[in-house]
């Protein structure tokens, strides 16, 4: 089943590299794809999806969602929909605020703290976990559907 693929490990020096890997998820990532992002506060979740949108050609500045939840961004074919459950005090915010109806064909969902939304969360097609080491961080990324790892295998980051 899942998980033929091996996990691809990452060590990432500086901001630089971290917005390198986001750009490398980029140009592997088809919609409709669901990526979960794991790590503590601080970790660099979104500094790469950050880069992820720069390599997709947003130009824009890129909010946390920390507050909004959900920040959208549309990028000619792609909506891309970068959420944050940081906040949630119960899992049950998701349904309140809708937010399945953003799982669209032509989409491509990022979700920082995806436990937060317990069992309402759309099932990953990648899990990247990003952790400190060092003065820089660790990623690993993992394929957790077969759309994932069809993706994962186009993913190339030389840093
Ligand atoms: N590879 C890295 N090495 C060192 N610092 C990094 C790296 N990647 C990101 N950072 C820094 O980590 C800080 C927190 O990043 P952020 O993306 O907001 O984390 P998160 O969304 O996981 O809470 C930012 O100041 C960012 O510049
Ligand atoms: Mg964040």
């Amino acid at each position: 089943m899942m998980s033929q693929t091996p996990a691809r490990d990452y060590l990432l020096a500086d901001e630089a590299a971290t917005l390198a890997a986001g750009q490398a998820l980029a140009r592997a990532l088809t919609a409709p794809a669901v990526v979960w992002l794991y790590g503590d506060l601080g970790a660099g979740k979104t500094t790469l999806v950050r880069g992820l949108l720069r390599g997709l050609g947003h130009t824009g500045a890129v909010k946390s969602p920390t507050y909004a939840i959900v920040e959208s961004y549309d990028l000619g074919a792609q909506h891309v929909h970068h959420f944050d459950l940081y906040r949630f005090a119960d899992p049950d915010e998701w349904l309140d605020a809708g937010l399945s109806d953003l799982f669209r064909p032509d989409s491509l969902c990022l979700i920082e703290w995806p436990l937060q939304g317990g069992g309402h969360v759309p099932a990953a097609d990648v899990a990247l976990t990003l952790s400190h080491h060092g003065e820089g961080r660790h990623l690993r990324l993992e394929a957790a559907s077969t759309r994932g790892a069809h993706c994962l295998s186009d993913f190339h980051l030389d840093l």
